[in-house]
């Protein structure tokens, strides 16, 4: 039987869903080219915001038919969505099979044959402290670059944010398994690995921080590039600063979410900083680490939000110079404590338009970091062919920013090549290929 994944979401889910690929290989299903040509279909989902759970409905609704009259046997969800609701999932879309949460993966390939037998629904959303996937690897998709996970869950419990409760509670995977995965990945060839989870400063395998985590990693023979996410700005610590500012393999960029601005929406926030901590966390990693390239997280309409603690968000993204910024609209999820405690009560619009507004002034601010590239050279990794133009490589340089040049050689993916550049879009490099 062959199956097919869709993933949706973060990284995270990326590395899962390679995860399930692996153990469905292993338990002799094979890999389908295409939906339609698949006996088992699994969407791997993100519970973080109302629309992505709406995205996710509406696309297997899209699926129903493959289900219903095509080959498909099996339609299941995975992830986040089962967690966070597996009733609405079961009222919305009646034809679904199985639904696992984020720690059942080695149990699906009993659910695919119990599933076969008995065609009721099998559903599997239990928690597991521990469950940390161990003796088990990923099915590398990408070939030069790969994700590992290096911890699962979350016990910060951000007011809004529903992690905590659909991926469980916070846990490190050993050293000894981490290896076993990048190692296995190098093997492959791959040279870059990017370390995940969703709070990565708070690391702790018995005693082990994520900074000597890093250095330790970095020895791996022929890992060319080392990079990291997420951070938490009240667990980044001045270990993990000085090993960015020394170690050659660890990339020059830290995606370090703010949120808000306002030291008051913080505390509603619950996040553990204020503005000051924050802007204070910018200037040493800006000293100590020359050239870094800084992205972030903006939730706007907060409960409680007021226009001057929106002005403060403002100002926080004027300061920090972000490469980047991933900009929401708060939405409320069950569960959480935002929900419980505060009212949605900041209008429609004016969430729109604050929106709006970071997006504009990232545009501004993205540009004015790339423009200060123009005229360097920068050693880049080989990405993919452009899309737009055949001619056309894209790739990224140390700083994870994308750089677009003119294929001029015989480059491929997963190649290392010396870019000159010579233009800079707000969240694109263009190139020349130095010879
Ligand atoms: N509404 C909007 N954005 C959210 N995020 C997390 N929860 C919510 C929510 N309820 C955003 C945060 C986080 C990113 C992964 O998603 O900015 O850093
Ligand atoms: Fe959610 Fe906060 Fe945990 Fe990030 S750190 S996953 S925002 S609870």
């Amino acid at each position: 039987m062959t199956f097919f994944i869709e993933t949706f979401g973060c990284q995270m889910n990326v590395y899962d869903s390679e995860l399930v690929m692996n153990i469905l290989l292993q338990n002799g299903y094979e890999k389908a080219s295409a939906i339609g040509k698949a006996d088992i279909l699994f969407l791997n989902t993100c519970a973080i915001r109302e629309k992505a759970v709406e995205r996710v409905i509406h696309k297997m609704e899209q699926y129903a038919h493959y289900r219903k009259k095509g080959k498909l046997k099996i339609a299941g969800i995975l992830g986040c969505i089962p967690q966070y609701s597996s009733e609405r999932l079961k009222k919305e879309l009646p034809f679904i099979d199985i639904l696992s949460g984020p720690d059942n993966y080695d149990k699906l390939p009993q659910m695919i044959k119990e599933s076969i037998k008995n065609k009721r629904i099998h559903e599997d959303i239990r928690l597991y402290k521990e469950q940390n996937y161990d003796n088990m690897l990923p099915y590398r998709e990408n070939k030069f670059s790969a994700f590992v996970t290096v911890m699962r869950g979350c016990d910060n419990f951000c007011s809004y944010c529903v992690v905590p409760y659909v991926r469980g509670r916070e846990r490190s995977r050993s050293l000894n398994e981490i290896l076993k995965d990048i190692n296995d990945a190098v093997s492959k060839g791959i040279t870059e690995i990017t370390l995940l989870g969703q709070n990565v400063n708070s690391y702790n395998w018995n005693g082990m921080t994520f900074a000597a985590l890093l250095e330790k990693v970095s020895e791996t023979e022929n890992l060319k590039r080392l990079r990291f996410a997420t951070s938490h700005p009240k667990d980044i610590s001045y270990e993990l600063i000085e090993v960015m500012s020394n170690n050659p393999k660890i990339c020059k960029h830290l995606h370090l979410p703010f949120q808000a601005g306002s030291s008051e929406v913080l505390k509603r926030m619950n996040r553990g900083y204020t503005k000051e901590d924050y802007l204070g966390k910018i200037e040493k990693i800006r000293d100590s680490v020359p050239g870094i390239a800084l992205t972030t997280d903006i939730i706007v309409g907060f409960p409680g939000e007021t226009d001057d603690d929106f002005k403060e968000t403002l100002e926080v993204m004027e300061i920090s110079g972000f490469d980047n910024s991933f900009m929401f609209i708060y939405s409320e999820r069950e569960l959480t404590y935002a929900k419980k405690h505060y009212k949605d009560d900041v209008n429609r619009k004016i969430k729109a338009e604050r929106q709006k507004q970071v997006i504009e002034l990232q545009k501004r601010i993205g540009l004015e970091q790339m423009n200060g590239d123009i005229g360097t050279i920068k050693e880049v990794l080989v990405e993919s062919v452009s899309k737009k133009r055949k001619t056309e490589m894209i790739g990224s340089t140390d700083q994870n920013r994308s750089v677009v040049f003119e294929n001029s050689g015989k480059i491929k993916p997963g190649d290392y090549v010396k870019v000159k550049i010579t233009d800079a879009g707000s969240v694109t490099l263009l190139g020349e290929l130095i010879k």
